[in-house]
C-alpha cells in the first residue's frame, strides 16, 4: 500500500496572500480577510496537528500567533468604519479548499509520521511569515505612505514588525524541534 504523503508544497497551499489594489479600501479588506483566515482557520489547524502529534507546546505557539493575527485585523479595522465582514478573497477561498483537502487525510498521516507533519507545518509557517514581512506588507505600507496616509502606513509597519517576530519564534521552534528539544506529551 502506498503511503500518502503531505509535502511542504501542499501545506504551503494553505497560505493566502493579501492582494494589493489601487483602491486602499480593497487592499484593507483583503488584508483583514487574510489575517482573520490565519486567526480562525490556518493557525488553529496547525495547532491541532501539533496537539495530535503530541507537541502541546508547539500547539500553544501556533495559537499564540493565531491570536496576534486577529490583532492585526483589529488594528486596521480601527481605521475603517465600513469593512464589516469582507468578501472572501479568491486566494483565501483557494487556501481554505487546500486546507480542507489536507485535513481529510491528515490525521492518518500524523499517526504515521507525526514529527514529519509538525516539522513541515513549522517550515511553512516560517515561509508564510517571511512572505508577509519581507514582501507583501512593506508594499502595503509604502503605498499608504505614498498616498500620504501615515496612520495606515504606521499600522502596516507595526504588522511588519510583528510578522518578523512570528518568523523568529517559528525559526527558534523549528531549531529546537530538530534538535529534539521540544517535549512530547505522552500519547
Ligand atoms: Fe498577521
Ligand atoms: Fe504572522
Amino acid at each position: 500500500m502506498s503511503r500518502p504523503e503531505i509535502t511542504e508544497d501542499m501545506i504551503f497551499q494553505c497560505f493566502a496572500a493579501a492582494q494589493q489594489s489601487a483602491d486602499s479600501t480593497k487592499t484593507a479588506q483583503s488584508f483583514v480577510d487574510v489575517e482573520e483566515y490565519e486567526n480562525q482557520i490556518m493557525y488553529p489547524e496547525f495547532a491541532r496537528w501539533a496537539r495530535t502529534a503530541g507537541y502541546p507546546q508547539l500547539a500553544t505557539l501556533f495559537m499564540k500567533v493565531a491570536g496576534e493575527e486577529k490583532l492585526h485585523a483589529v488594528w486596521l479595522r480601527e481605521l475603517y468604519d465600513d469593512i464589516g465582514v469582507p468578501d472572501r478573497g479568491e486566494d483565501t477561498q483557494r487556501a481554505i479548499d487546500a486546507l480542507t483537502t489536507i485535513r481529510a487525510n491528515c490525521d492518518a498521516l500524523i499517526a504515521q509520521n507525526p514529527d514529519g507533519v509538525v516539522e513541515k507545518a513549522l517550515k511553512v509557517a516560517i515561509s508564510v511569515e517571511e512572505r508577509e514581512y519581507q514582501d507583501i506588507y512593506p508594499r502595503f505600507r509604502d503605498q499608504a505612505r505614498a498616498r500620504g496616509d501615515l496612520r495606515e502606513a504606521e499600522v502596516y509597519q507595526r504588522v511588519v514588525d510583528s510578522e518578523a517576530e512570528h518568523a523568529e519564534w517559528f525559526r527558534a521552534a523549528l531549531h529546537e524541534f530538530q534538535a529534539g528539544q521540544v517535549q512530547a506529551a505522552a500519547h
